[in-house]
């Protein structure tokens, strides 16, 4: 195949972390990337150059650009962490195929990506774009971390930002798993949605009679395990108030002020812990089975109807700029970025 010398891409417009000022997920891609032409990524030792159908729109992306991530930013590089494509050169036996990946070598928000030759995920042909294109990031970590709330063997566990994409998913595998799964929100209007997918109760935290109702709850069906995405004052007053030997798993900080730990005693005399959980960490200590396992399972959920990515928008790499405020304003739905 001839490979264009030159390839679109939405690229970083700053480098390293943000300092200060505003430290919220930013709600428009304005400011953070802009559309250039830039030289072809060159395929290096090791590495494999996937031509980009479609790239996932994630919250850790936004946070990446924003300069808000647990990686510094490289101005002039382009942006995106995951996607899904073909494989168009490198020294694999994957040339030729259809696959999900991780822009390792370069950014997904790009006709073209470089990433590990080694860590590309060939696809099953019945699984859509749509949800291949965030097959690692939101499907895995939710295969991960149930994987963790099963091991622990409680009969229900509790998880916040219940409607994200990750929350939807891990609604899913606790209903088929036989493990009650229990989403925390903060808008009524996704109660009877999140009911309709498995969840065994819905908490919604601007309602008058939150705290009684979570203490009902959480007596009623002992969670054990809390997931954690936002990590505010309601996380923490959430975990103070699940039994001994409860783990406050947090995985992302949504929000933007962080909690006081008020109950340290808990930690002495509760046995309780506090942990973290980052995919890239787990993808690296997983082993190959587990891993494997994991691949092949998220794929089976999707090409079955189990799983569905819901999508709000997806746009062409020369008009994302223009309309990803708007797009981004969806709620409860993902943006995907077209090459
Ligand atoms: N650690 C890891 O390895 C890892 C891997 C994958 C994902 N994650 C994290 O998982 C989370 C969910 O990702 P996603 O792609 O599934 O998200 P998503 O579909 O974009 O949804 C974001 C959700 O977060 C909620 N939210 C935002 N700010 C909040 C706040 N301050 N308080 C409470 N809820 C808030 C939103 O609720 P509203 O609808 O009410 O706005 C929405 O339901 C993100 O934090 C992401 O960074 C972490």
């Amino acid at each position: 195949m001839t490979l264009p010398s030159k390839m679109s891409a939405l690229i970083q417009c700053h480098d390293g972390y943000a300092s200060g000022g505003d430290r919220d997920m930013p709600k428009d891609l304005t400011g953070l990337v802009e559309l250039a032409e830039v030289p072809l990524p060159e395929v290096g030792p090791g590495q494999a150059l996937v031509k980009v159908a479609r790239a996932a729109v994630n919250p850790s992306d936004l946070m990446f650009v924003a300069g808000l991530y647990g990686q510094p930013r490289v101005k002039g590089a382009p942006a995106g962490f995951e996607g899904v494509g073909e494989v168009v050169a490198g020294d694999t036996p994957l040339l030729g195929q259809r696959v999900s990946f991780f822009g390792s070598g370069s950014g997904t928000w790009a006709e073209y990506a470089l990433t590990d030759a080694k860590q590309m995920i060939p696809l099953r042909p019945d699984l859509k774009d749509e949800d291949a294109a965030g097959l690692i990031v939101n499907p895995m970590t939710a295969m991960a971390m149930f994987g963790i709330a099963r091991e622990d063997g409680a009969e229900s566990f509790l998880f916040t930002a219940g409607g994200s994409q990750l929350g939807k998913f891990m609604i899913g595998l606790g209903k088929d798993h036989g493990l009650a799964p229990i989403p925390v929100v903060r808008r009524a209007e996704q109660v009877e949605d999140l009911r309709a997918l498995g969840a065994a109760e819905v908490l919604v935290t601007s309602q008058d009679d939150f705290k009684e109702k979570a203490a009902e709850v959480i007596k009623a069906r002992g969670p054990r395990v809390l997931l954690d995405a936002v990590a505010d004052q309601i996380s923490a007053d959430l975990f103070f108030a699940m039994p001994k030997g409860a783990r406050w798993i947090t995985y992302g900080r949504l929000a933007t002020k962080p909690p006081v730990l008020r109950e340290m005693g808990q930690f002495i005399f509760m046995d309780k812990r506090i942990e973290g959980f980052w995919l890239s960490q787990w993808m690296r200590e997983a082993g190959v089975e587990k891993l494997g396992k994991a691949v092949t399972d998220v794929q089976a959920r999707f090409a079955t109807g189990a799983w569905s990515t819901d999508i709000s928008a997806t746009l062409p790499l020369n008009e994302a700029l223009e309309t990803s405020a708007q797009a981004l304003a969806v709620k409860d739905a993902k943006l995907l970025i077209a090459s």
